[in-house]
């Protein structure tokens, strides 16, 4: 963590400033750059309840298990085999965190403070980071933070932190707090969203990208179950080798049938569209290593909500975030931004003006209220 991480973390217990205590250590920063000095192992102590956390690894070790859900801390340590599996950093995860905070573009970040919630590997922490966020903190529940730590943590406007989204160590510091593919991963998605909305300042803006329960029906009825039942539970290495031999089908449907047919539509604009089209089209851009990830993330989240439309919107309405915009993803998946900044919204809403998404009345007679898990 960067010294100057020490003027915002906070006890999870008490909410009072942290200091850090003597007998920790430093890598200097090189070429004297004060800002890429690390705090590598050390101690934090709370002044009020004297509680301390460990600093290891250039981390801060801020969960306590006695706090956090049972499930999510077994969700992070599923994570992190899988991110310790998967940690290779890749260009094209540029175009892609672009394409799920749309309409969020790269000059939102500038000399902003973010906060994102649930980073996995760090791949998105880079991208902030090269954005010229002023600060980034980036957190997840699991050891997957030191994954993220080889891969960003050198970087000198990134801080990465093991917390918790529902016990985050901070006050309303952020800009922005953002989370993409994370909620639905949690016991309860709607607290994690309300925690994440709690460290936003007066004027600051939300942005997350969910699992939707509209058009997954045959991942909710078909994959879900056996998830739950059979392949969560296997074994790392053989979940590996299953999830390749899935992979393999649908990396090859992608990129021999949905693209290919994706293309043919636009010159033969009568041609029926195939099922799951605009999904298959858009991983078509990935190689196997990534669709095999993904298959893998899919077969191992011990959890996995699909957050149906108008369920979606009751969080911005719970949080006091007003009319937020919300955009169907590859018809599948949803994001969702909301801000406190009047103008920031304003300037949303208009960038979606003549886009395609289904409101919340055309889903509403299709679907049950209700997350499934
Ligand atoms: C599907 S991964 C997505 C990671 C990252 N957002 C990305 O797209 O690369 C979900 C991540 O959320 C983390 N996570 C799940 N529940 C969490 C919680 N309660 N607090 C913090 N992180 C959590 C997991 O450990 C995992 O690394």
């Amino acid at each position: 963590m960067k010294p100057s991480a020490l003027d915002y973390l906070l006890c999870i217990h008490c909410n009072k400033l942290l200091q850090l205590q003597d007998g920790f250590k430093c890598v200097e920063a090189p070429q004297s750059n004060a800002e890429a000095e690390e705090i590598i192992s050390g101690k934090l102590s709370c002044p009020e309840c004297r509680r301390t956390y460990d600093i290891r690894g250039g981390i801060p070790r801020l969960v306590d298990v006695s706090k956090s859900s049972h499930t999510d801390i077994e969700t992070g340590q599923s994570f992190a085999t899988a991110w310790k599996s998967f940690p290779r950093m890749d260009e094209r995860y540029r175009q892609q965190f672009f394409d799920w905070i749309d309409p969020v573009d790269p000059q939102f970040f500038k000399d902003k403070m973010v906060l994102e919630c649930g980073c996995g590997k760090g791949r998105h922490a880079k991208i902030v980071a090269d954005c010229e966020a002023k600060m980034i903190f980036a957190v997840d529940i699991g050891d997957a933070v030191e994954v993220a730590y080889q891969n960003v943590g050198h970087l000198p406007n990134v801080n990465i932190i093991q917390a918790d989204i529902d016990n985050l160590p901070f006050g309303p510091i952020f800009d922005l707090a953002f989370s993409l593919g994370v909620l639905h991963h949690m016991n309860s998605p709607v607290s994690g969203f309300l925690s994440m909305s709690k460290k936003l300042k007066k004027d600051g803006t939300i942005c997350v990208w969910v699992y939707g329960r509209e058009n997954n029906r045959w991942l909710i009825r078909v994959v879900n179950p056996v998830r739950i039942a059979i392949t969560s539970k296997l074994s790392p290495p053989l979940l590996k080798v299953l999830a390749a031999l899935v992979a393999l089908p649908v990396y090859l449907s992608a990129h021999l049938i949905a693209a290919p047919w994706t293309r043919l539509q636009t010159k033969l604009p009568a041609l029926p569209s195939l099922f799951y089209q605009r999904y298959m089209t858009y991983i078509s851009r990935f190689d196997f290593n990534e669709i095999h990830h993904i298959v893998y993330d899919h077969l191992s989240a011990p959890v996995a909500n699909y957050v149906a439309r108008h369920y979606f919107e009751q969080w911005f309405a719970e949080g006091g975030l007003p009319d937020p915009v919300i955009r169907w993803h590859n018809q599948n998946s949803w994001t969702g931004i909301s801000s406190h900044n009047p103008p920031i919204l304003a300037m949303m809403h208009e960038r979606m003006v003549g886009r395609e998404t289904p409101s919340g009345e055309q889903f509403k007679a299709q679907i049950q209220p209700k997350a499934e898990s």
